[in-house]
């Protein structure tokens, strides 16, 4: 039997539907959502990624606040714009696009943006809101696998998640997710030794290490649902996974595809998260750190 596909394009576009509905029920209260999206420098594969979450706002009815910055921007400069954006009423989410150069420091950057408009959840208060269970700004990464995952139907409690790829955007945040969802999670890394002795035995497998084809069929449990996280540019131009889809899709039960799996998720994630902030701001939405991320409004 032939794996099922996880399509993270056809769930994107269902939710971008309810999305535009929540957007035009802001405007009504007079509040259009508003992202700030700030990128420094002029890494290739950024620019996409910041392409793909200026469309994002266009597409579901935000405002995008676009500061495309040259690579020299001093870390005062850059911390002057947070503080106007921080301040502005009209921004409800401000992104800085990571990696940063070498020259900022991106944790304190990353500190200096306000709680309440840190869609990305980067803030370190963020982080620690989600260690123990209740974040309103999920990362975005995560948080759309989350959903990727809903759609199987399975329930992660009890089931054996292996996360290759300890990040602080995607494996973490991850692992912390599925161990309140009360999954077993084990954390694999670049250091782990005899990656394949955790991989057989994962019910569910989440791969962001950013090698193209690490995860190969023999490594993948029968009948497991498998989510590559990777996007890897090859040499002949062609965009795939961590995960080789041929083989694996001979042994799991469920897979995402690369492209059309996990990446349109992390940029409509982004957006849920803005709406929640701008909801917030609106009256009707909650307050921070008064509900579990898993009662968004999904
Ligand atoms: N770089 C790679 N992924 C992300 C992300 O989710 N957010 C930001 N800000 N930068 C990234």
């Amino acid at each position: 039997m032939t794996a099922k596909i996880i399509d993270g394009k056809a769930l994107s576009s269902k939710l971008r539907i309810a999305f535009r509905a929540r957007v035009s029920k802001l405007i009504d209260q007079g509040v259009r959502p508003g992202l700030a999206v700030i990128l420094l420098g002029d890494n290739a594969a950024s620019r996409v990624y910041v392409r793909n979450k200026i469309n994002a706002c266009d597409d579901c009815g935000l405002k995008s606040f676009p500061h495309l910055l040259p690579p020299e921007t001093s870390e005062e400069e850059l911390l002057e714009i947070i503080a106007k954006l921080n301040e502005d009423e009209a921004v409800h989410g401000i992104l800085v696009q990571l990696p940063l150069p070498s020259h900022i420091d991106m944790r304190k950057i990353l500190e200096s943006i306000a709680v309440d408009k840190d869609v990305d959840g980067f803030h370190l208060y963020n982080v620690g809101s989600l260690v123990v269970g209740n974040s309103i700004f999920p990362p975005c990464t995560p948080y759309g696998v989350q959903l990727l995952l809903d759609t199987t139907g399975i329930d992660v409690a009890g089931k054996n998640v292996v996360v290759v790829g300890a990040s602080n955007i995607v494996g973490k945040p991850m692992a912390l997710m599925l161990l309140q969802k009360e999954a077993t999670v084990t954390v694999c890394h670049a250091k782990t030794r005899d990656l394949a002795q955790y991989t057989i035995l994962a019910d569910i497998l989440i791969v962001a290490a950013g090698v193209p084809g690490l995860i190969t069929g023999q490594l993948v449990k029968r009948d497991a649902i498998v989510i590559d996280v990777g996007i890897n540019k090859l040499p002949d131009g062609r965009i795939v996974g961590d995960v080789d889809f041929a083989s694996v899709q001979q042994r799991a039960s469920w897979v995402t595809p690369v492209p059309g799996g996990v990446g349109p998720m992390t940029v409509t994630m982004l957006i849920e998260n803005t709406l929640r902030s701008a909801e917030r701001r609106a009256g009707i939405g909650r307050g921070i750190g008064t509900e579990g991320w898993d009662a968004a409004s999904h």
